[in-house]
């Protein structure tokens, strides 16, 4: 039997810190996999051991299939749990830890059927009399998964199962948690930091910062529609290019997007969501651009809705099977709080290549701009780099390229946006555009 999960205003405070986790709603349908990703410290744990019935709420309300369920405990729940850290007992066999919960509930009862269905789904068979430090890590797992899952809970519950594992046996674990959910239809909800990790797995995925839910929707839309740029910057590898800009609206002629050196002419006339960046009109704006919107070709070679920028090359990750090719095009990068603990920056090998003092770097920096700081009164400001966190790279805009195109650093390439793949937010990094009409394949 599967469960409905719902978080009412849910909030947690430790002690007498501020709230761990705001005024959380969420509502998982029975069999839904959710997955809660945010960067470290968001409150994911803290959401996850609540609904499970580690943690107590503070306030709002819990309802499993629609029960008031606050005050149950962790047993009365029927939930199951995976850890990061998962801890087998390590003087029983792996057969005896999988059969643990049940014995737990039904001591009397021959559990040897279950426990090898539970096995032979995982996997994990021919390893069931042995004990667990005669496995490899990902085994280990799947024993730890298997003991949760024997029991046939009404609910998952998985707290970053994969973080420990090497990259090759997490990709194939994340595969087979896939299935295994999907064959069991046992409502999931599931912690990781991952952005890659939640995207492959999640029917929903439910971002988080500071405590705050941001937006909860399936992997598709919270891609192409993010909420608001922090949204944005966390989901999708590269990421996001974000630049600090400003509407023109002149009373005659084009309406433009300053972007700093260069101008994104708007195409007359306007589409419906370049209407609304009027009102914006003075304002400081940041511009968001996917690599998929920017390519490296020429003006003769544009296509209807695309508009002309150029840039330097600042240096090439070369990936094999493309390249990423980071630009300076003379703009500011916004940039984003609350990231860096989660995703990992473009490598910062530039600073060896020109000289490696790190003050040049800077200076180099001050001249294009690229550091400086947009001014603006709203709380959360995004275009505030980090005091602790000195850019080192010039580059504001990276883009896609095949793994052949020869490009020389310091050399000029002329750069073609797709307009219909622009983002703009607002100042306190609200989504302006594009509005949800306009992406393909996206219904909503
Ligand atoms: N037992 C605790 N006591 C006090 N503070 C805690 C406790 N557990 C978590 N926190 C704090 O609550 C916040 C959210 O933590 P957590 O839910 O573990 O985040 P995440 O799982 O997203 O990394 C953090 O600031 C963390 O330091
Ligand atoms: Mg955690």
């Amino acid at each position: 039997m599967s469960r409905a999960i719902s978080l009412h205003s849910v909030s947690k405070t430790y002690g007498r810190s501020s709230r761990a986790v705001d005024r959380f709603s969420l509502s998982v349908a029975p069999g839904e996999f959710v997955v809660l990703l945010g960067p470290s410290g968001c409150g994911k744990s803290t959401v996850l051991r609540m609904i499970a019935g580690l943690e107590e709420v503070s306030e709002g309300e819990l309802l499993l299939d629609g029960e008031p369920s606050n005050d149950l405990s962790p047993r009365e729940r029927g939930m199951a749990m995976v850890f990061q850290n998962f801890a087998l007992y390590p003087n029983m066999t792996n057969r005896a830890n999988i059969g643990f919960p049940l014995k737990l509930e039904n001591p009397r009862r021959d559990h040897t059927d279950r426990v090898e269905s539970t096995a032979r789904m995982l996997g994990i068979e021919s390893v069931l009399d042995r004990y667990p430090r005669q496995l490899s890590g990902g085994e280990r797992q799947r024993v730890a998964m298997g003991r949760a899952i024997s029991r046939r809970p009404s609910a998952f519950l998985m707290d970053e199962p994969l973080s420990n594992l090497d990259a090759k046996l997490r990709n194939h674990l994340r595969a087979e948690i896939a299935q295994l959910t999907a064959e069991l239809g046992v409502t999931t909800v599931y912690v990781t930091h991952d952005q890659a990790e939640a995207m492959s797995l999640g029917d929903r995925v439910a971002v988080m910062r500071g405590g705050v839910l941001q937006q909860v929707s399936t992997p598709r839309e919270v891609y192409a529609l993010p909420e608001n740029v922090f949204v944005a910057a966390f989901i999708g590898t590269p990421r996001i290019n974000l630049l600090q800009a400003v509407v023109h609206a002149p009373l005659e002629g084009r309406m433009s997007i300053d972007l700093g050196r260069q101008r994104l002419p708007l195409p007359e006339p306007l589409s419906a969501d370049h209407q609304l960046l009027r009102i914006q009109q003075g304002r400081p704006i940041i511009v968001g651009l996917r690599s998929e919107a920017v390519r490296i070709a020429p003006r003769s070679q544009a296509r209807p809705g695309e508009v002309a920028l150029s840039g330097i090359v600042e240096h090439v990750e070369y990936q094999g099977h493309e390249a990423l090719v980071h630009l300076n095009t003379g703009s500011r990068p916004a940039v984003v709080p609350d990231l860096e603990s989660a995703r990992p920056q473009a490598p910062q090998r530039r600073r060896a290549r020109s000289g490696g003092t790190g003050v040049l770097e800077r200076l180099k920096q001050r001249a294009t701009g690229s550091v400086a700081v947009l001014d603006h009164p709203a709380e959360e400001s995004y275009a505030v780099r980090s005091p602790d966190r000195p850019a080192v790279t010039a580059s504001d805009l990276v883009v896609r390229t095949g793994p052949d195109m020869r490009l020389r650093t310091g050399g000029q390439v002329p750069l073609l946006v797709d307009l219909a793949h622009l983002y703009v937010f607002d100042h306190s990094g609200r989504r302006i555009c594009p509005l949800p009409r306009d992406i393909p394949g996206l219904d909503v």
